[in-house]
Parts: C-alpha cells; structure tokens; sequence
C-alpha cells in the first residue's frame, strides 16, 4: 500500500506498482456508522489524473441521489464501478444487489467473464424480478418512498435530541474524518450518556422490539427507509429514553466523535484503541487455504500463520487473513472486541480461546521453496 491521504485528506489508498490499477473504497463509513459520505468526487479526480480505475462499495447507498435532500451517489461523483446492496434500503430481495459501470475504464465483458469465475449458470430470476420492481418502486414513487425515510429520520433525530446528554452524528462531522455529507436516512448516536456499549444497547432494543442497523463500541446506527413511519421514529426515541441511567447528569454538547475518549470497560477500552497494524503475509492465500492445519490454544498462537479470516465487526475489515501472521496483539485485539460485547467473524472457536493455524512444517516448507 502507498500513499494514504494522497487526495489531501479524502483518504485514498493506492497500490503502487500493479499493472491494472484501482482505488476500491466504501462510499458511505465513519468509524462504525454508515450514514457519513466520503468524497468519491475528490477520490475520482485524483484517480482518474493517475489513470486508476475507481470501484466503489455503495452497499448502503442503493437510494442516494434519488431524492433531492440526499447526497449525490458514487456514479453522480464519478466512480466506474459502484456495487450497491439493493436489498438493504430499497426493497429487493435480501442477496440481490446491483453492480453499475459506467465510462472507458472497465469493460463490459471483462466483467461479464470475472462475474462468471464467481457466479451460478442458473441465475435466480425471483431476485432479478425483485430488483426491477424495487427500482420501479424508487423512480416511479420517490417522491412519497424516499420522503417517507427522510422525515422517519428526521423526526427520529429530533426525538433523540430530547434525551438529555445523548449526541446525535450531524452536519458537525462534515469536513473532518474525510466526511463531506451524511445521509439523512441514518441517525447515529453516541452511547456514552446510556452508560452503555453500543453492543448493550442493541440488546436492550431489541428487546423492545426494534432493530438497529449496526452497533459498535461507543455508538449505534439506525436505518429508515420507505417503510419507516413517524411512529417507529418516535418509538426509538421513547425506548433510546428508557435506557437512560435515572441520574444521568446535564445534558452534553460536546462533538467529539473519536472513540478512545469514551471507556464502559477496560476491555472497552482496549478494543476501541486503534486496530492492531496490519499482519503480515507469510503465506499466500491460496497456499494457506489448502494448506493442513491444527488447532491450538490462544496462549500457544502468537507468531502462528492463521488458518481462518478473523473480523470484527463493525469495522468488518479482517484483523488477520488465512496466511497472515497472528500476533499478540491480533488476538488481544479480538478478545477485547469478544469481551466487550462485539461480535468476531470467521472463528470457527467463537470464544477465540483457541485458534486454527497452519501448521509449522507447511510454513517452513513453503518459505523453503522460494
Ligand atoms: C460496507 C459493506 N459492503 C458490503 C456488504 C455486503 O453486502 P451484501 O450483504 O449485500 O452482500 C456490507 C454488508 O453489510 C457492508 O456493510
């Protein structure tokens, strides 16, 4: 990886030195929400001058630029490929999704041929039906679909601001962290007046029965989209004031939202200091793969090879890959996540008491044969 930051602050990434190019970025992220936009625009430009190819995961962006209060989508800015999850705020099927090209850069067929590397020869024409009628649904009805999420949201936001201390994620995070719009259709809020994890706080709603999109440490994000209602809106409100400790003091203005300022546990605490460095690749990931493996207890796993993708999730970036190094602070890392209520993806011992590793022979013989 080279040059981060290169796009004065747009945070883009760019492998130097492959032969074919591109800069893949999430279109909509900010430190475990997903309703803050970064610049694709800025990201695009910067590229595109570099003749790198821009593929953008919109996967919680299938509505954007479809409704005048909300930000321009990943094409309006410019990308060349944009794969968006309409299941998730438009109303397709859960596993349909769409992938847009658009532009010189990326060819149709070079695509067409890698899609069928991956996909069925029996594609299922249920979910494809799906997708055509949510997009129906969207441009025929935007203006009463998309307005519906907007005003949910805002009235949600306005009833969250009533609970004394709670932070909201606004306007104030554009120009910092890269951000430079957020999409009104999700309120984030601080968990920090709750006294609560973000993990514990999803819990405690889904107990009365309401489901938010995605929860991390310090904060908690939740979707409106054109089924949501200003009765939903203000049952969150009324269940998110429920939670609140009986004490609680006076209410907090503050807009800080870096998360190592706000601790509910030591493990907490660790888990939300930055992720550990990258891991090192000691092995390639088709080698690891198929590579014999054994299992072995935490203690005993420090400079193994890992036989298993380990994510937390949020970010949902893999701490460590099959072929990568685990090192201390790897497993440190996800057993706070463990311990604090997050969720690690991938191991197949959830309690990460142990781990699958490759075995030492197979490392050193494949170290030997280059
Ligand atoms: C940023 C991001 N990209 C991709 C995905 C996967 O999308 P899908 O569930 O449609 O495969 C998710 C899922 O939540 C996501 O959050």
């Amino acid at each position: 990886m080279g040059e981060e930051g290169a796009a004065d602050g747009a945070g883009v990434v760019v492998e130097e030195g492959a032969a074919d190019r591109a800069n893949v970025m999430g279109a909509e992220e900010v430190r475990g929400s997903c309703d803050a936009c970064s610049d694709v625009q800025k990201i695009a430009a910067f590229c595109h001058a570099e003749d790198i190819t821009v593929l953008v995961d919109e996967a919680h962006g299938a509505h954007l630029g479809l409704h005048p209060e909300l930000p321009a989508s990943a094409l309006q800015q410019g990308a060349d490929v944009v794969i968006q999850s309409t299941h998730k705020v438009l109303s397709s099927m859960t596993q349909s999704a769409m992938l847009h090209l658009q532009g010189p850069r990326v060819s149709p067929e070079r695509i067409a041929r890698s899609l069928q590397v991956l996909q069925s020869s029996s594609p299922s024409y249920v979910l494809m039906a799906s997708l055509d009628a949510a997009r129906v649904q969207v441009h025929a009805d935007s203006s009463t679909f998309l307005e519906q999420a907007v005003r949910a949201a805002a009235e949600a936001r306005q009833q969250l601001a009533l609970v004394p201390g709670l932070r909201v994620l606004g306007s104030e995070v554009v120009g910092s962290f890269g951000v430079t719009d957020i999409d009104p259709t999700r309120v984030t809020i601080s968990t920090e007046a709750l006294e609560l994890t973000g993990y514990e706080v999803d819990d405690a709603l889904e107990e009365l029965g309401i489901a938010a999109e995605i929860a991390g440490l310090h904060c908690i994000t939740f979707a409106f989209s054109g089924g949501s209602t200003l009765e939903d809106a203000r049952a969150l409100g009324a269940a998110v004031h429920s939670l609140l400790p009986p004490r609680k003091a006076a209410r907090s203005t503050g807009s800080d939202w870096s998360l190592e300022t706000k601790t509910t546990s030591d493990a907490a605490a660790t888990a939300a200091a930055a992720p550990p460095p990258l891991a090192q690749q000691v092995l390639p990931p088709r080698e690891a793969f198929f590579a014999p493996t054994e299992r072995v207890p935490a203690e005993q796993a420090s400079g193994r090879v890992a036989a298993e993708l380990l994510c937390s999730y949020p970010p949902g970036i893999p701490a460590v890959a099959p072929g990568e190094e685990l090192t201390a602070a790897v497993i440190l890392y996800l057993q706070n996540v463990l311990q604090a209520g997050g969720r690690v993806s991938g191991a197949t011992d959830a309690s990460l008491a142990t781990f699958e590793v490759i075995l030492r022979k197979c490392v050193h013989d494949a170290k030997a044969q280059r």
